[in-house]
């Protein structure tokens, strides 16, 4: 079940220069430049974020010779590292702060700096990190507002693999009275045009993270989440994309946030036609008093620059959040094939019927058995126990020890679901403590999916739910979990905080849940966690620091994923996807697909099945034995290859995808081909692959292994070249359509000879 990684690429370097005759600061690695300069009035200028330019130049014309100081700047483009509200830029601030005296004004000068090798930690927030010092270089510029003496430190870190930098601000207040922070953004970017194409990822339960894509315009265009989470509506990034930009070609920006709470991520466009980008905490759900000597630090925001399209801006987020974002045990294993109870059972399950899935299970090569939902308190729907973390003894007499030393015996690992965050009403954790659940005295609570939400804004609640939890993990052989949350937070209120500091609760509530996280994959290092929030509800980078996978949606229809696979793939590795093979009906949209296409599918990702194992046919068992037998032989790749995609889901008429994953010495694809609607006399089609060696002879053979004509006429050995400058064939004869049906797939594996 364990593999070990593929060895990391040494590249260059990652540099940060400071040319004190011109006060610019210039980092720089292989790929882009980010350099930025204090201004003749002392703020801090952002000069350029783009491709590589020559270290020892000076770039400080890039700003404008008649920019003098704040005085004569109303309404002029002038491009800032960390911009404030109040004197004279009208656009959307990084900062903006009430002092004692309830003014709002603040001017921030630059102070010093300091550059260091390798990324000091962020405390309590997840973050990337380095292993080496030599891997980043990381730059601090010290602002200050004088008459209030607040301070502020912006964080820069260029990684020297990747054309990334991860920023972050932290702020001090050196003065004598309470500053309330009302925004502190993570980063904010001032780019010289707006041609640019806003891109994000949106939708809802069960179509989670679908690429949308619009001209920007004039004004203010955002997303954000105020529900307590990232949410399943949008997602912690966003990029901007040249119009002619497309996977191979064109230049893109991302900015996205480690966070997995309430977020904002915005574009501004001003009429002189320049845009600024900020992401960080919502402000509209947020406010901080800082006392005298305390300090405030935002979540990091990771910006990755390409200029060889979005498929490079892709492969630099997979790659630091695959590698150096994700931690522990698990972050450089393989991850093991699963089969997980809930489509096949929901809460109507005994020991005895478990016990049978997992034979099949086991039969089939299927390496971890997860019990999802319902095994505990007396939870036969959801509409109690949440709290109640101790075994149903009605459904599993042996306890979760007793099936977990079963499953075992049987040559499985076993796993097991948990929902730490909620309460339910009918529980007895809510008959003992009603306080804990988060609520506004003498208001009503709104449920959702029949429960409440459990304040971990209170350090009390962090605690009970560590020494509860760590007991069910410590009690029986658990090697994964899956940490569910099923609703959104209403009533944001803490018992725990002070009127003036209600404006906490929402980034308290991430840090408790962040605490809780560490505490217990500390405690447990073996156990790989897979994050979840009613499907995608929460798949955002600050989780991924945790739990290295996260259940990519719901919604487990093939034809359905792949629209949110493809999105999700914008930022999010493959290694993070968890993928399953459900039933059909499918229970989400009732659609019939076959089984082959639901397993082509869910192999980019964590693969796994979510299904009644009992109820397949022999046939279907013998097809479920060589599908896993083709992921794990395939595994290395699927997991932590680089993935390139082919054909979008949502162009043209919506009725195709593909995509490949890749390893890192380009001696192996593998191709996934989908159409989802038949259609007659096909004309003649290639699908140029990417990713390969045009000097390498490569054999393409055709999955599910057949005889038919496509697969005759695509297997053999082809040139790389070939492969890559004309294609494999998708169609081999107007008559061999005939034979797909609907809802097809085919996959062609490539190995270099
Ligand atoms: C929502 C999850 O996304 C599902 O996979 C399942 O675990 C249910 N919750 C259980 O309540």
């Amino acid at each position: 079940m364990t593999v070990a990684a593929q060895p990391r690429r040494a590249t260059g370097s990652a540099s940060i220069d400071w040319a004190p005759a011109t006060r610019e600061l210039h980092l720089r690695n292989d790929w882009i430049s980010y350099a930025l300069a204090v201004l003749e009035n002392g703020a801090l200028g952002q000069l350029y974020i783009g491709p590589g330019l020559a270290r020892g130049s000076s770039y400080r014309h890039l700003v404008p010779d008649e920019f003098h100081g704040f005085s004569n700047r109303l309404g002029e483009p002038i491009a800032l590292e960390y911009p404030t509200a109040g004197s004279g830029d009208y656009r959307v601030p990084a900062v903006s702060v009430e002092h004692a005296d309830g003014s709002t004004v603040l001017d921030l000068w630059y102070v010093g700096h300091r550059i260091v090798p390798g990324k000091p930690a962020i405390h309590g927030l997840p973050a990337t990190y380095v292993e080496d010092e030599d891997e980043a270089a990381t730059l601090e510029v010290d602002l200050r507002d004088e008459p209030s003496r607040t301070a502020i430190t912006l964080s820069y870190t260029i990684f020297r693999d990747v054309p990334a930098i991860a920023r972050s601000a932290r702020v001090r207040n050196a003065g004598s009275a309470p500053l309330r922070i009302c925004s502190a953004m993570s980063a904010s970017l001032d780019l010289p045009d707006a041609d640019w194409d806003l891109v994000h990822l949106s939708g809802t339960w069960a179509r989670e993270r679908h690429v949308r894509t619009r001209r920007l315009e004039l004004g203010r265009q955002s997303i954000s989440s105020p529900r307590g989470s990232s949410g399943h509506q949008h997602n912690p990034f966003l990029a901007l994309r040249r119009a002619d930009t497309v996977e191979d070609h064109g230049e893109a920006i991302g900015v996205s946030l480690v966070y997995s709470g309430n977020f904002l991520a915005e574009a501004e466009v001003e009429p002189f036609g320049t845009t600024r980008v900020r992401i960080g905490i919502d402000p509209e759900t947020f406010a901080w008093v800082l006392e005298p000597g305390a300090e405030f630090t935002t979540p990091e925001a990771i910006i990755v620059y390409s200029d060889v399209g979005l498929g490079a801006l892709s492969e630099a987020y997979h790659r630091l959040y695959r590698e150096r974002l994700a931690r522990g045990t698990w972050r450089d294993r393989l991850r093991p094939v699963l089969v997980n109870n809930w489509e096949g059972t929901y809460f109507d399950f005994t020991e005895e019927r478990l016990l049978a899935m997992a034979t099949v299970a086991r039969d089939a090569g299927i390496e971890l058995f997860v019990l999802d939902d319902g095994w505990f308190g007396r939870r036969d729907s959801d509409e109690s126990s949440l709290g109640d973390w101790f075994v149903d003894r009605r459904k599993l007499p042996g306890g979760i020890d007793g099936l977990a030393r079963r499953v075992e015996a049987l040559g499985m690992r076993f796993g097991l679901w948990i929902e730490p965050e909620m309460v339910s009403e009918r529980s007895e954790l809510f008959a003992a403590h009603p306080d804990w659940a988060i609520g506004v005295p003498g208001r009503m609570r709104t449920e959702g999916r029949q429960q409440y939400v459990l304040d971990m804004a209170r350090p009390e609640v962090v605690d009970h739910l560590f020494a509860v939890l760590s007991d069910v993990l410590g009690g029986a052989p658990i090697s994964y979990v899956k940490w569910d949350m099923n609703r959104y937070i209403t009533e944001p209120y803490s018992l725990s905080l002070p009127p003036d500091r209600q404006g906490e609760f929402f980034h308290r509530y991430m840090l408790g849940v962040y605490a809780l996280y560490e505490r217990l994959t500390g405690a447990f290092p073996e156990i790989l966690f897979e994050s979840c929030a009613g499907g995608g509800g929460r798949f955002d980078p600050g989780l991924l620091a945790f739990a290295p996978q996260a259940w990519t949606s719901d919604q487990t229809d093939a034809i359905e994923r792949l629209a949110i696979q493809w999105g999700t793939s914008l930022v999010y590795p493959l290694s993070s996807l968890g993928a399953h093979v459900s039933a059909v009906p499918n229970h989400q949209v009732g659609r019939f697909t076959p089984l082959a296409t639901r397993a082509a599918v869910a192999f980019f990702g964590v693969f796994g099945y979510e299904l009644d194992t009992t109820a397949l046919t022999d046939d279907e068992r013998q097809q479920v034995h060589e599908q896993v037998d083709f992921y794990k032989s395939h595994r290395d790749v699927l997991q932590r290859g680089r993935f390139l995609r082919l054909r979008a889901p949502f162009d043209g008429d919506r009725n195709q995808a593909a995509w490949m994953a890749v390893s890192d010495d380009a001696r192996r694809g593998i191709v996934g081909y989908y159409q989802v609607l038949n259609r007659p006399v096909p004309g003649p089609d290639r699908l140029r692959l990417r990713g390969l060696d045009r000097r390498l002879s490569y054999r393409v053979s055709a999955w599910p292994a057949g005889t038919d004509e496509l697969a005759r006429a695509n297997e053999g050995v082809r040139g790389g070249d070939e492969l890559m400058q004309a294609g494999l064939l998708l169609v081999a004869s107007r008559d061999e359509g005939a034979s797909r049906g609907d809802f097809w797939a085919r996959l062609f594996v490539v190995e270099a000879e």
